[in-house]
């Protein structure tokens, strides 16, 4: 991909494209920016960062044409049930639309982000099998397409209800058991690379992640995050027999499909080094982990 293409990211006002927009104009690359609301802060933050905006709907073909038109390098990202927005089959049409339209735009190179629950069978989660089914039918068309597979990310953590004000933070896995996590720079950084050099990545399907960490990893790194001790335990037996969704998301870290699967050294041979968890709460996550930290007693929802 030479100098001068640019690039259509989607989501870009939310956590992935955002990491992968900025990441890419600080190569130096054009970017266009989809969004809903080119007046939100977050959009008009990009456009103040040079990114240019195209207003668009993922519901709303049309409008995602119009955005793919002269376009070069496209992220695919969409939203998930678990958000609330939409529906497993509406995550999949978006999906398929964004790649069909960047088949009929001659588009070189689609970088589609599906999610480490995804591509290895049905898994009984709507959202993961949705993915599975959008990565199907990206693989399946033709013209260069990467898959990129996140780990759950490091900030996930950070929401409300995990128990940091109350210095016992809970989680999907057992305190010895690994689980891999994704630092969302580090997903804009390897998208971006991926994205400019579709000649090396195009067929592949790639699992990321920034680190493997255990449950006593992270008590031992909050801990001296925070100055003050913090433990650890799983989720409560409780809790994930009440939620049917938590608790098959655990089983699926037990079952090793979420604890993840990706080969962290060899990304760093092909990207560069990652962020350790002491290195995110030290500088991306930390005002994330002080919020969470001090966040009002109220919320331990998930507890
Ligand atoms: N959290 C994790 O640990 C994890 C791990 C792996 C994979 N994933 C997957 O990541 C995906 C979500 O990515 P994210 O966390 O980056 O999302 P996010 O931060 O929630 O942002 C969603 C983005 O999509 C945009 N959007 C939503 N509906 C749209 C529509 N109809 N038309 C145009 N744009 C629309 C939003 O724009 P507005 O600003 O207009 O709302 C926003 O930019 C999900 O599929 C999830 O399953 C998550």
């Amino acid at each position: 991909m030479d100098d001068n293409s640019e690039f259509l990211v989607f989501g870009a006002t939310g956590q992935q494209g955002g990491a992968v927009a900025r990441a890419l104009k600080a190569k130096g690359r054009t970017v266009r920016a989809f969004v809903r609301n080119p007046d939100s802060a977050k959009a008009m933050a990009l456009a103040g960062e040079g990114i240019s905006l195209a207003k668009g709907d993922l519901f709303d073909t049309d409008s995602i044409d119009r955005a793919m038109a002269g376009i070069d390098g496209v992220f695919s990202v969409q939203t998930s049930s678990p958000g609330g927005e939409v529906s497993d089959q509406q995550e999949v049409d978006q999906g398929k639309a964004i790649a069909d339209s960047a088949l009929r735009h001659g588009v070189r190179h689609l970088v589609y982000s599906s999610g480490g629950g995804a591509g290895k069978g049905p898994t009984g989660m709507g959202h993961f099998d949705s993915k599975s089914e959008i990565e199907a039918y990206v693989q399946g068309l033709p013209m260069a397409t990467t898959i990129t597979r996140p780990a759950s990310f490091m900030e996930m953590m950070m929401l409300p209800g995990m128990g940091l004000p109350e210095g016992e933070f809970t989680f999907f896995m057992r305190p010895d058991q690994l689980m891999q996590m994704i630092a969302v720079n580090d997903l804009g950084r390897i998208n971006a690379e991926i994205l400019m050099a579709p000649d090396r990545f195009s067929g592949r399907a790639i699992e990321l992640s920034s680190a493997s960490v255990t449950g006593e990893d992270l008590a031992r790194a909050f801990t001296k995050a925070a100055g003050r001790p913090i433990t650890y335990r799983r989720f409560s037996d409780e809790l994930l027999d009440s939620n049917p969704f938590l608790k098959r998301l655990a089983e699926l870290v037990d079952d090793g499909l979420l604890a993840g699967v990706a080969d962290i050294p060899a990304l760093e041979r092909e990207f560069g080094a990652l962020t350790s968890l002491d290195a995110w709460l030290a500088a991306d996550g930390k005002s994330l982990f002080e919020a969470a930290l001090n966040a009002g007693k109220a919320d331990v929802a998930l507890r």
